[in-house]
């Protein structure tokens, strides 16, 4: 029978930033980050560390349904960055870590303007979360808000900037692969001041359409592709950005499997996110990644995942 306990859990230990973590395996942005319970129900399912969903100052309802589709091997969303806003998000944020805090919290941000970012950058520090994660990067509300302004040069600095000088908190950028060079972006990050990029959000966007009403399935029609089939774009960019910056990687993408975590972070992660893995193997997908990865490790003899990170490059 599966072991649902995580057995050994020294092993897994990590930091990050200089944070502590109890293991490298973390929940995504956008995927159960919404209230202190979800997110305090993800780590007793095994997460090291929760990201909460994307959040601006004053919230927005985001897209109708259908807002998610499943297809071969992997799933379409288009919600559209709902959230409640940050006086709601802070709230849940002290409760998580009043219950929970030995697990760091990555509080994602973002804004459709400089100004928008700057406005809830200048509250991040009322709360308290670990980190702030900027989501330049979510393809889903292209067709309201243009590009995203992780795929143009030049403006991931000018975001950094302004959200810099209006916190302490460490600055993690997630970066978007619908770029022509994801290095030049990831460089522009880190000469902008970012402490660690995450990488990466979704692809696309893409489209399902249904024959019988001959429509688009999604209401917003496209929507970011996620999951299994982005996992080898993804390993191969946290491979790239890698060999080219010096801060920290968090590696996102179809991770589903111990295997895939461990592939992450021998391209370069020093941490790990699930977000459609959820969908796909249930809230005790954490719990199975990590025991799947310490079988991996007992069978190898690494004796801790720090051991192995990077362990891809020459
Ligand atoms: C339903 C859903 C909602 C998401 N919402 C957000 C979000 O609010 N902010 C963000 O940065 N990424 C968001 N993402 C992207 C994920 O955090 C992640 O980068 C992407 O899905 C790839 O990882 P995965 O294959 O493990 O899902 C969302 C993804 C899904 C599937």
């Amino acid at each position: 029978m599966e072991k649902l306990s995580i057995k050994n859990p020294s092993n897994l230990r990590t930091d990050f930033l200089g944070v502590k973590f109890p293991n490298p395996v973390v929940l995504a942005s956008g995927i159960l980050g919404m209230s202190a319970s979800s997110m305090a129900s993800v780590v007793r399912n095994g997460a090291g560390g929760v990201t909460t969903k994307s959040t601006n100052l004053e919230g927005q309802d985001g897209h109708p349904g259908p807002k998610v589709i499943t297809y071969e091997s992997g799933m379409l969303n288009c919600y559209g960055l709902t959230n409640a806003g940050f006086w709601h998000e802070k709230k849940e944020i002290a409760k998580f870590k009043k219950r929970l805090p030995q697990n760091p919290l990555i509080f994602s941000i973002f804004g459709f303007s400089l100004k928008e970012f700057q406005a809830i950058a200048q509250k991040v520090d009322q709360t308290r979360a670990d980190f702030i994660e900027i989501n330049i990067s979510c393809p889903n509300v292209q067709s309201e808000h243009g590009r995203p302004f992780g795929c143009v040069p030049g403006m991931p600095q000018k975001v950094i900037k302004a959200v810099k000088k209006l916190t302490k908190k460490p600055i993690i950028v997630k970066l978007s692969p619908n770029v022509v060079d994801i290095v030049e972006i990831a460089r522009e990050v880190e000469s902008a001041g970012a402490h660690a990029i995450s990488a990466i959000n979704t692809l696309g966007p893409g489209m399902v359409i249904n024959l019988e009403t001959r429509c688009p399935v999604l209401s917003a029609k496209a929507g970011g592709m996620s999951g299994p089939a982005i996992r080898p774009l993804a390993v191969k960019m946290i491979y790239d950005i890698y060999e080219n910056v010096k801060i920290p990687l968090i590696g996102i993408g179809g991770v589903t499997t111990g295997q895939d975590a461990l592939e992450m972070i021998m391209a370069g992660a020093q941490l790990v996110e699930i977000g459609s893995g959820v969908y796909y193997r249930g809230i005790s997908v954490f719990k199975r990644v990590c025991n799947e990865m310490q079988e991996w490790m007992r069978k190898q003899g690494v004796k801790s995942i720090k051991e192995i990170i990077g362990a891809a490059h020459d």
